[in-house]
Protein backbone atom coordinates (compact mmCIF):
# COMPACT_ATOMS: atom_id res chain seq x y z
CA UNK A 1 0.00 0.00 0.00
CA UNK A 2 1.59 3.78 -0.79
CA UNK A 3 1.92 6.09 1.53
CA UNK A 4 -1.05 7.82 1.01
CA UNK A 5 -2.97 4.84 1.26
CA UNK A 6 -2.37 3.87 4.75
CA UNK A 7 -2.51 7.84 5.64
CA UNK A 8 -6.12 7.53 4.18
CA UNK A 9 -6.92 4.27 5.90
CA UNK A 10 -5.95 5.72 9.27
CA UNK A 11 -7.69 8.55 9.16
CA UNK A 12 -11.18 6.48 8.23
CA UNK A 13 -10.46 4.04 10.77
CA UNK A 14 -10.47 7.16 13.68
CA UNK A 15 -13.08 8.80 11.82
CA UNK A 16 -14.80 5.67 12.40
CA UNK A 17 -14.29 4.94 15.80
CA UNK A 18 -15.24 8.68 16.92
CA UNK A 19 -18.69 8.43 15.47
CA UNK A 20 -19.69 5.18 16.72
CA UNK A 21 -18.48 7.00 20.00
CA UNK A 22 -20.57 9.89 19.58
CA UNK A 23 -23.27 7.65 18.67
CA UNK A 24 -23.21 5.31 21.92
CA UNK A 25 -23.11 8.58 23.86
CA UNK A 26 -25.86 9.88 21.94
CA UNK A 27 -28.34 6.73 22.79
CA UNK A 28 -27.07 6.72 26.26
CA UNK A 29 -28.13 10.14 27.13
CA UNK A 30 -31.22 9.11 25.00
CA UNK A 31 -32.16 6.72 27.82
CA UNK A 32 -31.20 8.71 30.19
CA UNK A 33 -33.90 11.27 29.67
CA UNK A 34 -37.09 11.37 27.37
CA UNK A 35 -35.90 13.30 24.42
CA UNK A 36 -37.84 16.11 23.36
CA UNK A 37 -37.49 17.52 19.58
CA UNK A 38 -37.27 21.39 20.45
CA UNK A 39 -38.95 23.87 18.29
CA UNK A 40 -36.85 27.00 16.85
CA UNK A 41 -38.82 30.06 16.31
CA UNK A 42 -39.37 30.00 12.39
CA UNK A 43 -38.37 33.76 12.22
CA UNK A 44 -35.72 36.05 14.76
CA UNK A 45 -36.85 37.46 17.78
CA UNK A 46 -36.45 41.07 16.10
CA UNK A 47 -38.55 40.42 13.33
CA UNK A 48 -41.30 39.14 15.71
CA UNK A 49 -41.23 42.79 17.41
CA UNK A 50 -41.37 44.12 14.29
CA UNK A 51 -45.02 42.18 13.71
CA UNK A 52 -45.81 42.92 17.58
CA UNK A 53 -45.40 46.54 16.35
CA UNK A 54 -47.66 46.08 13.23
CA UNK A 55 -50.07 44.54 14.93
CA UNK A 56 -50.19 46.27 18.44
CA UNK A 57 -48.06 48.96 18.27
CA UNK A 58 -50.50 51.62 18.17
CA UNK A 59 -53.16 49.71 21.26
CA UNK A 60 -50.18 49.38 23.40
CA UNK A 61 -49.09 52.84 23.34
CA UNK A 62 -53.18 54.26 24.13
CA UNK A 63 -53.53 51.82 26.97
CA UNK A 64 -50.40 52.77 28.53
CA UNK A 65 -51.68 56.52 28.28
CA UNK A 66 -55.25 55.92 29.62
CA UNK A 67 -53.67 53.60 32.77
CA UNK A 68 -54.60 50.41 33.52
CA UNK A 69 -57.50 49.17 35.59
CA UNK A 70 -55.84 46.43 37.73
CA UNK A 71 -54.03 49.68 39.23
CA UNK A 72 -57.46 49.68 41.61
CA UNK A 73 -56.82 46.00 42.71
CA UNK A 74 -53.01 46.96 43.40
CA UNK A 75 -54.34 49.39 45.82
CA UNK A 76 -56.56 46.96 47.22
CA UNK A 77 -53.76 44.52 47.74
CA UNK A 78 -51.77 47.16 49.13
CA UNK A 79 -54.71 47.46 51.99
CA UNK A 80 -55.24 43.78 52.81
CA UNK A 81 -52.01 43.57 53.31
CA UNK A 82 -51.98 45.59 56.54
CA UNK A 83 -55.63 43.62 57.12
CA UNK A 84 -55.49 41.82 60.40
CA UNK A 85 -56.59 38.89 60.02
CA UNK A 86 -57.19 35.63 62.12
CA UNK A 87 -56.32 33.91 65.37
CA UNK A 88 -53.04 35.39 65.51
CA UNK A 89 -53.98 38.61 65.39
CA UNK A 90 -51.63 39.58 62.45
CA UNK A 91 -51.32 41.00 59.29
CA UNK A 92 -49.30 40.29 56.38
CA UNK A 93 -47.70 43.39 57.05
CA UNK A 94 -46.76 42.48 60.70
CA UNK A 95 -43.72 40.55 59.47
CA UNK A 96 -42.64 41.88 55.98
CA UNK A 97 -42.73 45.26 56.97
CA UNK A 98 -45.40 48.42 56.68
CA UNK A 99 -44.83 48.61 52.95
CA UNK A 100 -43.31 44.88 52.32
CA UNK A 101 -40.17 46.39 52.18
CA UNK A 102 -38.91 42.76 53.43
CA UNK A 103 -40.31 41.20 50.14
CA UNK A 104 -39.22 43.42 47.52
CA UNK A 105 -37.24 41.40 45.02
CA UNK A 106 -38.55 38.23 46.54
CA UNK A 107 -40.91 37.28 43.84
CA UNK A 108 -38.50 37.24 41.25
CA UNK A 109 -37.06 33.93 42.28
CA UNK A 110 -40.69 32.23 42.51
CA UNK A 111 -41.78 29.92 41.54
CA UNK A 112 -39.28 27.53 43.16
CA UNK A 113 -38.54 24.57 44.65
CA UNK A 114 -39.38 23.90 48.71
CA UNK A 115 -37.85 21.44 50.60
CA UNK A 116 -40.77 21.18 53.48
CA UNK A 117 -43.38 19.87 49.92
CA UNK A 118 -40.87 18.19 47.73
CA UNK A 119 -42.45 20.30 45.44
CA UNK A 120 -42.36 24.04 43.40
CA UNK A 121 -44.13 26.32 45.53
CA UNK A 122 -45.26 29.69 44.04
CA UNK A 123 -45.95 33.38 45.21
CA UNK A 124 -50.13 31.81 45.32
CA UNK A 125 -48.96 29.29 47.33
CA UNK A 126 -46.85 31.07 50.08
CA UNK A 127 -49.48 33.81 50.62
CA UNK A 128 -51.95 30.83 51.48
CA UNK A 129 -49.05 29.20 53.16
CA UNK A 130 -48.46 32.33 55.14
CA UNK A 131 -52.28 32.87 56.18
CA UNK A 132 -52.60 29.44 57.68
CA UNK A 133 -49.61 28.68 59.40
CA UNK A 134 -48.62 32.31 60.25
CA UNK A 135 -51.64 34.13 61.05
CA UNK A 136 -54.00 31.39 61.54
CA UNK A 137 -56.50 32.78 58.62
CA UNK A 138 -58.10 31.11 56.22
CA UNK A 139 -56.76 30.22 52.68
CA UNK A 140 -57.99 32.39 49.98
CA UNK A 141 -59.96 30.79 47.13
CA UNK A 142 -57.10 30.92 44.04
CA UNK A 143 -58.31 33.60 41.20
CA UNK A 144 -60.91 35.43 43.71
CA UNK A 145 -60.46 38.78 44.04
CA UNK A 146 -58.61 39.11 47.40
CA UNK A 147 -56.00 36.25 46.29
CA UNK A 148 -55.51 38.38 43.11
CA UNK A 149 -55.12 41.23 44.54
CA UNK A 150 -52.93 40.25 47.46
CA UNK A 151 -50.79 38.36 44.71
CA UNK A 152 -50.66 41.58 42.37
CA UNK A 153 -49.31 43.85 45.56
CA UNK A 154 -46.56 41.23 46.65
CA UNK A 155 -45.27 40.89 42.81
CA UNK A 156 -45.11 44.79 42.23
CA UNK A 157 -42.51 44.72 45.19
CA UNK A 158 -40.70 43.33 42.53
CA UNK A 159 -41.03 45.60 39.73
CA UNK A 160 -38.16 46.09 37.55
CA UNK A 161 -36.06 43.32 39.21
CA UNK A 162 -35.11 41.03 36.85
CA UNK A 163 -36.30 37.29 36.94
CA UNK A 164 -33.91 34.62 38.47
CA UNK A 165 -35.60 31.38 39.14
CA UNK A 166 -33.83 28.51 39.62
CA UNK A 167 -33.84 25.15 37.70
CA UNK A 168 -30.82 23.93 39.69
CA UNK A 169 -30.40 20.33 41.75
CA UNK A 170 -33.75 19.63 43.09
CA UNK A 171 -35.99 22.00 40.80
CA UNK A 172 -34.89 20.40 37.77
CA UNK A 173 -37.18 17.56 37.48
CA UNK A 174 -40.39 19.63 37.81
CA UNK A 175 -38.71 21.97 34.77
CA UNK A 176 -38.25 19.21 32.94
CA UNK A 177 -42.02 17.75 33.39
CA UNK A 178 -42.86 21.38 32.61
CA UNK A 179 -41.21 21.56 29.41
CA UNK A 180 -42.60 17.75 28.59
CA UNK A 181 -45.99 19.36 28.98
CA UNK A 182 -45.20 22.25 27.10
CA UNK A 183 -44.07 20.33 23.86
CA UNK A 184 -46.74 17.73 23.95
CA UNK A 185 -49.63 17.82 21.78
CA UNK A 186 -53.29 18.08 23.82
CA UNK A 187 -56.39 18.53 23.09
CA UNK A 188 -58.86 17.42 20.15
CA UNK A 189 -56.53 19.79 18.19
CA UNK A 190 -53.88 17.83 19.10
CA UNK A 191 -51.49 20.93 19.78
CA UNK A 192 -48.85 21.45 21.66
CA UNK A 193 -48.17 24.84 23.54
CA UNK A 194 -44.83 24.98 21.92
CA UNK A 195 -46.28 24.71 18.21
CA UNK A 196 -48.06 27.98 18.81
CA UNK A 197 -45.66 30.14 20.99
CA UNK A 198 -42.11 28.35 19.68
CA UNK A 199 -42.70 27.10 15.99
CA UNK A 200 -45.64 29.70 14.75
CA UNK A 201 -44.88 32.41 16.99
CA UNK A 202 -45.06 35.73 15.06
CA UNK A 203 -47.63 34.15 13.04
CA UNK A 204 -51.03 35.44 12.65
CA UNK A 205 -53.55 32.93 14.13
CA UNK A 206 -56.71 34.73 12.98
CA UNK A 207 -56.54 37.97 14.70
CA UNK A 208 -54.24 36.80 16.93
CA UNK A 209 -50.48 37.53 16.09
CA UNK A 210 -48.73 34.47 18.00
CA UNK A 211 -46.35 35.40 20.88
CA UNK A 212 -42.99 33.95 21.34
CA UNK A 213 -42.95 32.46 25.14
CA UNK A 214 -40.20 34.37 26.47
CA UNK A 215 -42.18 37.33 27.46
CA UNK A 216 -45.17 35.17 28.75
CA UNK A 217 -44.09 34.87 32.58
CA UNK A 218 -42.78 38.33 33.56
CA UNK A 219 -46.22 40.41 33.77
CA UNK A 220 -49.34 38.42 35.32
CA UNK A 221 -52.06 39.05 37.06
CA UNK A 222 -52.58 41.25 33.71
CA UNK A 223 -55.76 43.29 32.86
CA UNK A 224 -56.80 41.65 29.65
CA UNK A 225 -59.82 43.24 27.69
CA UNK A 226 -61.48 40.06 26.84
CA UNK A 227 -62.14 39.35 29.97
CA UNK A 228 -63.11 42.72 31.67
CA UNK A 229 -61.14 41.70 34.62
CA UNK A 230 -57.89 41.05 36.10
CA UNK A 231 -56.58 37.13 36.07
CA UNK A 232 -53.53 35.10 36.76
CA UNK A 233 -50.89 33.82 34.49
CA UNK A 234 -52.68 30.13 35.26
CA UNK A 235 -55.89 31.44 33.86
CA UNK A 236 -54.06 32.34 30.51
CA UNK A 237 -52.92 28.84 31.17
CA UNK A 238 -56.85 27.44 31.06
CA UNK A 239 -57.58 29.70 27.89
CA UNK A 240 -55.09 28.18 26.02
CA UNK A 241 -55.85 24.66 27.51
CA UNK A 242 -60.04 25.19 25.96
CA UNK A 243 -58.50 26.94 22.97
CA UNK A 244 -57.13 23.52 21.75
CA UNK A 245 -60.59 21.65 23.17
CA UNK A 246 -58.99 20.56 26.00
CA UNK A 247 -60.16 20.01 29.34
CA UNK A 248 -57.95 22.78 31.80
CA UNK A 249 -56.40 21.84 34.98
CA UNK A 250 -57.42 23.58 38.66
CA UNK A 251 -55.02 26.35 39.87
CA UNK A 252 -52.20 25.55 41.39
CA UNK A 253 -52.10 22.22 40.76
CA UNK A 254 -48.66 20.41 40.63
CA UNK A 255 -48.46 20.49 36.13
CA UNK A 256 -49.38 23.96 36.11
CA UNK A 257 -46.78 24.86 38.42
CA UNK A 258 -44.17 22.80 36.59
CA UNK A 259 -45.13 24.45 33.59
CA UNK A 260 -45.07 28.27 35.77
CA UNK A 261 -41.80 26.98 36.27
CA UNK A 262 -40.81 26.10 32.71
CA UNK A 263 -42.15 29.57 31.46
CA UNK A 264 -40.43 31.62 33.93
CA UNK A 265 -37.71 30.18 33.44
CA UNK A 266 -37.32 31.12 29.83
CA UNK A 267 -38.06 34.98 30.96
CA UNK A 268 -34.67 34.68 33.45
CA UNK A 269 -33.40 38.32 33.18
CA UNK A 270 -36.05 40.12 32.00
CA UNK A 271 -37.57 42.72 34.66
CA UNK A 272 -41.03 41.76 36.45
CA UNK A 273 -43.54 44.30 35.21
CA UNK A 274 -46.96 44.18 36.85
CA UNK A 275 -49.83 44.46 36.17
CA UNK A 276 -49.94 43.78 32.68
CA UNK A 277 -52.16 44.84 30.35
CA UNK A 278 -53.50 42.40 27.53
CA UNK A 279 -55.83 42.22 24.83
C1 LIG B 1 -46.04 35.70 61.55
C2 LIG B 1 -45.19 36.10 60.47
C3 LIG B 1 -45.76 36.07 59.03
C4 LIG B 1 -46.92 36.63 58.58
C5 LIG B 1 -48.01 37.30 59.35
C6 LIG B 1 -46.89 36.45 57.12
N1 LIG B 1 -45.75 35.81 56.76
FE1 LIG B 1 -45.07 35.56 54.88
N2 LIG B 1 -43.45 34.56 55.59
C7 LIG B 1 -43.19 34.31 56.90
C8 LIG B 1 -42.10 33.33 57.01
C9 LIG B 1 -41.53 32.77 58.31
C10 LIG B 1 -41.71 33.04 55.69
C11 LIG B 1 -40.64 32.00 55.24
C12 LIG B 1 -41.32 30.81 54.59
C13 LIG B 1 -42.29 30.08 55.49
O1 LIG B 1 -41.98 29.80 56.65
O2 LIG B 1 -43.43 29.83 55.04
C14 LIG B 1 -42.56 33.85 54.83
C15 LIG B 1 -42.44 33.90 53.45
C16 LIG B 1 -43.21 34.72 52.64
C17 LIG B 1 -42.94 34.94 51.25
C18 LIG B 1 -41.78 34.39 50.44
C19 LIG B 1 -40.55 35.23 50.75
C20 LIG B 1 -39.29 34.74 50.08
O3 LIG B 1 -38.31 35.51 50.06
O4 LIG B 1 -39.25 33.60 49.58
C21 LIG B 1 -43.94 35.76 50.78
C22 LIG B 1 -44.11 36.26 49.35
C23 LIG B 1 -44.83 36.04 51.89
N3 LIG B 1 -44.33 35.40 53.01
C24 LIG B 1 -45.97 36.80 51.81
C25 LIG B 1 -46.85 36.99 52.88
C26 LIG B 1 -48.15 37.62 52.77
C27 LIG B 1 -48.73 38.22 51.48
C28 LIG B 1 -48.70 37.61 53.99
C29 LIG B 1 -50.09 38.05 54.39
C30 LIG B 1 -51.19 37.30 53.80
C31 LIG B 1 -47.73 36.98 54.89
N4 LIG B 1 -46.65 36.60 54.17
C32 LIG B 1 -47.88 36.84 56.27
C33 LIG B 1 -43.83 34.87 57.97
C34 LIG B 1 -45.03 35.56 57.92
C1 LIG C 1 -53.50 26.96 18.83
C2 LIG C 1 -52.47 27.86 19.25
C3 LIG C 1 -52.18 27.94 20.74
C4 LIG C 1 -51.81 26.91 21.56
C5 LIG C 1 -51.71 25.43 21.26
C6 LIG C 1 -51.51 27.53 22.83
N1 LIG C 1 -51.69 28.87 22.78
FE1 LIG C 1 -51.22 30.20 24.20
N2 LIG C 1 -51.96 31.70 23.07
C7 LIG C 1 -52.48 31.56 21.81
C8 LIG C 1 -52.97 32.83 21.35
C9 LIG C 1 -53.63 33.10 20.00
C10 LIG C 1 -52.71 33.76 22.38
C11 LIG C 1 -53.02 35.27 22.37
C12 LIG C 1 -52.01 35.98 21.54
C13 LIG C 1 -50.63 35.80 22.10
O1 LIG C 1 -50.27 36.50 23.05
O2 LIG C 1 -49.92 34.91 21.63
C14 LIG C 1 -52.05 33.03 23.44
C15 LIG C 1 -51.57 33.59 24.60
C16 LIG C 1 -50.88 32.90 25.59
C17 LIG C 1 -50.29 33.50 26.76
C18 LIG C 1 -50.28 34.98 27.09
C19 LIG C 1 -49.09 35.64 26.46
C20 LIG C 1 -48.77 36.99 27.06
O3 LIG C 1 -48.03 37.76 26.42
O4 LIG C 1 -49.20 37.29 28.15
C21 LIG C 1 -49.71 32.50 27.48
C22 LIG C 1 -48.98 32.63 28.79
C23 LIG C 1 -49.97 31.27 26.78
N3 LIG C 1 -50.67 31.54 25.63
C24 LIG C 1 -49.57 30.02 27.21
C25 LIG C 1 -49.88 28.83 26.57
C26 LIG C 1 -49.61 27.52 27.12
C27 LIG C 1 -48.95 27.24 28.45
C28 LIG C 1 -50.08 26.63 26.20
C29 LIG C 1 -50.11 25.11 26.32
C30 LIG C 1 -50.93 24.60 27.40
C31 LIG C 1 -50.60 27.38 25.09
N4 LIG C 1 -50.47 28.71 25.35
C32 LIG C 1 -51.10 26.81 23.93
C33 LIG C 1 -52.50 30.42 21.06
C34 LIG C 1 -52.13 29.16 21.52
Amino acid sequence: MSRLGRVLVMLVCAFGALTAGAWRYALAADEAAPQIKEYKPNISAREYEKRYNAVYGKYTEQMAEEGNPADFMLDDGKDLFSKVEGSAGKSCASCHGANGEKLKGAAAGFPKYDPATKGINTVALQINRCREDHMGAAPLKYESYDQLALDLYVKSLSNGVPIKVSIDGPARPFYEAGKAYYYKRHGQFNFSCALCHVKYSGHMMRANLLSNNRHHADHWPSYRLKWAGTGSLQRRFRGCNKNVRQKPLPFECETYRDLQLYLTYQANGLPIQVPGFKM
